[in-house]
C-alpha cells in the first residue's frame, strides 16, 4: 500500500527524470539499431565496391565515379548525424558543432544532387522519381535548418535537423527493409512502392516523435494558462 501510494505521489521532478531517462535510453537503442542495420547493409548491399566479381560491380560500374562523391557525402551526413543531435557534445563543444554542421548540411547537398544526377543517367523510372523527390525533401530539410539557426530559431533548428537525419537514414532502413525475404518475394518491380512507403513512414514517425511530448507530455499549454 505504501508503495503504490508513493508511486503515486511521485513528485514531478522525479517523473520528469524518469521520462527523461526513459527517452535517452530508447534514443541510445535506436542509434545502436541503426548501427547494427548500417554494418549489415555494407555487408549485404556494398561489398561489391570490393568484391568486383560480384553482379552489382557490373551494375554500378558505368556510374563508379559519380558513386564516390554520392556515397562519402552521404556517409558524412550518416556518420556526423548521431553527434550533431546530442544535447551534450553540442553544449560541451559549439564550436565543433558549427563546423561539423557544416560538413553535413555539404554532404547532404553533394550526396542529394550527385544521387539525382545517377538517377538521370542510370536507375529506372519509378525509381528515378522517388529519387528527385527524396533529394528535394532531403535539401529542403537540411537548408531550413541551417536558415532556422542563422535566424536564432533554435528549436526550429533542432526539429528540422532531425528531420533531415530521418531522411538519410532511409539509406540504411531501404536497404533493410528490401532485404527481408516477405518483402523481395513482392519482386523488384515492388521495390519502388516499398521505397515510397518507407519514405512517407519515416517522415510521419518522425513528425509523431517530435510532437509526442506536447501531446502526451504533460499538461496542454491552454490549461496551464487557465491554471495559473
Ligand atoms: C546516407 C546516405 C547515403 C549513402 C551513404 C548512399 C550511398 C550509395 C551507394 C554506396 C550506392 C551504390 C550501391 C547501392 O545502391 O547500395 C548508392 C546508390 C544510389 N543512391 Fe545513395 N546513398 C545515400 C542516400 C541516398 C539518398 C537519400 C538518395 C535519394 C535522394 C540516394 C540516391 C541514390 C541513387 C539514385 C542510387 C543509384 C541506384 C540505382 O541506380 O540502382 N542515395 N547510394
Amino acid at each position: 500500500m505504501a508503495t503504490s501510494s508513493a508511486v503515486v505521489a511521485r513528485r514531478p521532478q522525479s517523473r520528469f527524470k524518469y521520462a527523461l531517462f526513459s527517452l535517452l535510453g530508447l534514443i541510445y537503442a535506436l542509434f545502436s539499431l541503426l548501427g547494427l542495420m548500417f554494418l549489415f547493409v555494407l555487408w549485404n548491399n556494398e561489398r561489391f565496391i570490393i568484391d568486383h566479381a560480384h553482379p552489382d560491380w557490373t551494375y554500378y560500374f558505368p556510374v563508379r565515379y559519380l558513386l564516390i562523391p554520392h556515397g562519402l557525402g552521404g556517409l558524412t551526413a550518416l556518420l556526423i548525424g548521431p553527434l550533431q543531435l546530442s544535447s551534450r557534445f553540442r553544449t560541451k563543444h559549439v564550436r565543433v558543432h558549427r563546423i561539423m554542421g557544416g560538413f553535413y548540411i555539404g554532404g547532404i547537398t553533394l550526396a542529394a544532387t550527385m544521387g539525382s544526377y545517377i538517377a538521370t543517367v542510370h536507375s529506372s523510372a519509378p525509381l528515378r522519381v522517388f529519387t528527385y523527390v527524396t533529394a528535394i525533401t532531403w535539401l529542403l530539410c537540411a537548408w531550413t535548418a541551417l536558415a532556422s539557426v542563422l535566424k536564432g530559431n533554435y528549436q526550429q533548428h533542432r526539429q528540422w535537423m532531425i528531420r533531415s537525419y530521418a531522411v538519410t537514414t532511409l539509406f540504411v532502413t531501404a536497404r533493410v527493409v528490401l532485404a527481408v525475404p516477405i518483402i523481395q518475394r513482392l519482386g523488384a518491380g515492388a521495390s519502388a512502392q516499398v521505397l515510397w512507403t518507407l519514405l512517407v513512414l519515416s517522415l510521419v514517425f518522425t513528425e509523431f516523435g517530435l510532437a509526442w511530448r506536447s501531446i502526451f507530455g504533460g499538461r496542454p499549454a491552454s490549461r496551464v494558462v487557465a491554471a495559473s
